[in-house]
């Protein structure tokens, strides 16, 4: 007990004194939690990666991505009209109510509301996005 309370001590001494280490941490939890709910929620309707084909149009490089620009992809004419961008706000409140945001798109309704579930999504995607995407949200 003496030498577990002692580890722990030296692990928690550790996280305090390398924010970045535990920051690191943090995302990477973050990013796997997110993995599994994205799996749960998404996945059926989203391939992470553009060569899977999917029923919905393919997440990877999402975040910063213009709305309805995968090449080939029969988007509903109000997400291809829509010319908004994929920023982490946008990709919150499709989350939460995509019909309320976006009337006449074809997903059906996903209504996540919560932050933090919403979070980890987000974390996830952003680790499927390795383009530069930032021409496209400036
Ligand atoms: C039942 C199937 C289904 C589920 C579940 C689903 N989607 Fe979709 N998604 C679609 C379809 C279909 C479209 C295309 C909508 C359109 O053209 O109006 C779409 C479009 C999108 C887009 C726009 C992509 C682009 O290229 O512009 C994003 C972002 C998105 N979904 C995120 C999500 C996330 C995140 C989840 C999980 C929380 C999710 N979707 C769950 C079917 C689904």
């Amino acid at each position: 007990m003496k030498y577990l309370s002692h580890t722990l001590s030296a692990i928690c001494l550790a996280l305090m004194t390398s924010p970045a280490a535990a920051e690191s941490t943090f995302d990477k939890v973050k990013i796997e939690a997110g993995e599994k709910l994205y799996n749960s929620e998404c996945r059926k309707c989203h391939a992470p990666d553009s060569s899977d084909p999917s029923y919905g149009p393919p997440l990877e490089n999402v975040v910063g991505r213009g709305a309805g620009t995968i090449q080939d992809y029969d988007y509903s004419t109000s997400l291809e009209a829509s010319g908004i961008v994929w920023t982490p706000a946008a990709l919150r409140a499709w989350m939460e109510d995509n019909a309320g945001f976006m009337p006449g798109t074809k997903m059906r309704h996903v209504g996540i509301e919560d932050r933090t579930v919403q979070d980890f999504i987000l974390a996830y995607l952003g680790s499927i996005t390795t383009q530069d995407n930032t021409k496209v949200s400036e």
